[in-house]
């Protein structure tokens, strides 16, 4: 299938790892230019350097804290300076922290909120207005499964994440009158740093047997997924042929939730 991604122009925020470096190397690797940025230079210039020499003229790299209103404006104005206009923004940075109710002070809520929540909002408020003027474009936000399936130890990330599905559609009401459409995702269990560091180091590729049985029961598929697999679906969701899925949260979690609704 041709995705018709050749030409476009993406920003993909927490573009240096996991689902987000998958997915910018995926839209490289369609003929589209990307602009990452998180904030360690380390693993963005990895990033660089896995994109290869052929692809070094469209990828961009800035370091920015998306927690930090101030860093958005400066995202946007790079890639516009750089590549001249903007088609896609995947909006991908979060991470919240797990831990009983009782312990987690405003101050986390805040903080984690600020990233996983307001970086979003934030993001789509600056990139809406550019797609506008490239002719119309998308949105996508990479969510999670954990807004279908509330658990007490992840009240911050779930409530956040419940709260991006609703600003997903919420967003597309606004957006489609400006050709522009907006699509939420939802993964459930994803092979990712940051998933190995919430399940507390365990990993699924160690002989260690714990560890591989504790990732084989997490969904009923027997397995995880790759962040490759997540960003497959990224790509088709940004590309033309997606076109009629708009206002929409697209559930990828190997059968995880049960709910009607994902
Ligand atoms: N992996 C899963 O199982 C899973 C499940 C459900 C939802 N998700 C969601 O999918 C998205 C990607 O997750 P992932 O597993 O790929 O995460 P990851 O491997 O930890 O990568 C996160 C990316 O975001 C960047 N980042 C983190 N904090 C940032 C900040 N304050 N400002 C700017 N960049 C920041 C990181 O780089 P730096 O650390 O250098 O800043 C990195 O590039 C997240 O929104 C996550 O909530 C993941």
């Amino acid at each position: 299938m041709n995705l018709e991604l050749d030409g476009k122009v993406a920003i993909i925020t927490g573009g240096s790892k996991g689902i987000g470096r998958a997915a910018a190397l995926g839209f490289l690797n369609e003929g589209a230019s990307v602009l990452i940025c998180a904030r360690g230079r380390d693993s963005l210039d990895e990033t660089v350097a896995a994109a290869g020499h052929a692809a070094r003229e469209r990828i961009e790299a800035i370091t920015a804290d998306l927690t930090d209103g101030n860093a958005i404006p400066r995202i946007v104005a790079r890639c516009v300076e750089r590549f001249g206009r903007l088609d896609i923004l995947v909006n991908n940075a979060g991470s919240a922290r797990t831990g009983p109710f009782l312990d987690l002070s405003d101050e986390a809520w805040l903080s984690d909120w600020s990233l996983k929540f307001f970086g979003y909002v934030r993001m789509a408020r600056a990139a809406l207005p550019l797609i506008q003027q490239s002719g119309g474009g998308v949105i996508l936000n990479v969510i999670g499964a954990a807004a279908l399936n509330p658990r007490a130890s992840y009240t911050i990330g779930g409530a956040a994440n419940a709260a991006l599905n609703h600003f997903t559609k919420a967003l597309a009401e606004e957006a489609a009158p400006h050709g522009v459409r907006v699509v939420g995702i939802n993964p459930g269990p994803i092979l990712t740093e940051r998933l190995l560091k919430m399940r507390g180091g365990l990993d699924p590729r160690s002989a260690a047997q714990p560890a591989a049985e504790a990732f084989r029961t997490m969904t009923p598929l027997g397995r995880v997924g790759q962040p490759e697999e997540v960003a497959d679906l990224i790509l088709f969701l940004a590309s033309p042929r997606a076109a009629f899925i708009h206002g929409a949260n697209i559930t990828i979690d190997g059968g995880l939730t049960r709910g009607l609704m994902g």
